[in-house]
């Protein structure tokens, strides 16, 4: 049998979170004492298939980014080869620079925000299993519970949409290396909020695994009183 294909880790935390309304850039803000930076590397080291990570962080973050990274690898008493690279105005950009230090032998990369870091260790196995049983593209999903309809510029509704048809997308999103690479590299890349939305746009075939409610993204002030609570519930 042939060795397990080696899977890096690309955590976009670039952002700035203005929505978060602090002053400093969403990766860095603490809950309970940890950043949301050095949470979601702790996550991603319990995963013994990923053997590399790059981050990417606000222009003069690599430095502050080192010790979250150095936190999270002493708490695990792991260490993984990585690489800290300055990301862009749009997560999509920020991806794009971070992919510069894939290596050679990373076959599977998985994009995860740094924004979701109570990932439960599950979705990152569903995600490299599927990759592992040949899909090129794979992304974690939950059923909408909320009834979703459009709007028009006045704020009128304009339809309902089925909603046993929609899904709301997670992190981490899995790719086969050599397809991220292709629909990151054309000229004319559209910044979409998610990177399975480049692989639509190149008409590659996107799969799907169960996500989960514990992958709660952090974007506001009460995401964050939910993520102190979510900490000391264990
Ligand atoms: O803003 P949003 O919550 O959608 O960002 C999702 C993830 O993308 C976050 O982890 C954020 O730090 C990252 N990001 C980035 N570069 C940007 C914007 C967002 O790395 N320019």
């Amino acid at each position: 049998m042939s060795a397990p294909a080696n899977v890096c880790v690309v955590i976009p935390a670039a952002g700035l979170g203005e929505r978060l309304g602090l002053d400093q850039p969403k990766a860095f803000v603490s809950v309970n004492n940890w950043s949301l930076l050095s949470l979601t590397i702790r996550r991603v080291l319990d995963i013994a298939r990923v053997g590399h990570l790059i981050v990417a962080v606000p222009l003069d973050f690599k430095t502050e980014a080192l010790e979250h990274i150095d936190r999270a690898m002493r708490d695990a008493n792991k260490k993984i080869p990585f690489d800290v690279v300055v990301g862009g105005e749009t997560r999509t950009q920020s991806v794009k620079n971070s992919l510069l230090a894939l290596d050679q032998l990373d076959s599977f990369v998985l994009v995860h925000d740094a924004a979701r870091p109570f990932v439960p260790q599950s979705v990152f196995e569903s995600v490299i299993g599927k990759l592992d049983s040949g899909a090129k593209v794979v992304i974690p999903v939950i059923p909408v519970s909320d009834t979703i309809k459009t709007v028009n510029e006045k704020s009128e509704v304009v339809n309902t949409l089925d909603r046993t048809q929609l899904r709301a997308v997670q992190t981490p999103q899995g790719f086969a290396r050599e397809v991220l690479s292709e629909i990151y590299a054309t000229t004319d890349l559209k910044p979409t909020t998610d990177d399975a939305g480049l692989a639509e746009i190149a008409g590659i075939n996107v799969s799907t695994v169960a996500g989960s409610v514990e992958s709660f993204k952090i974007t506001t002030p009460f995401d964050l009183e939910m993520a102190t609570n979510f900490m000391n519930r264990k």
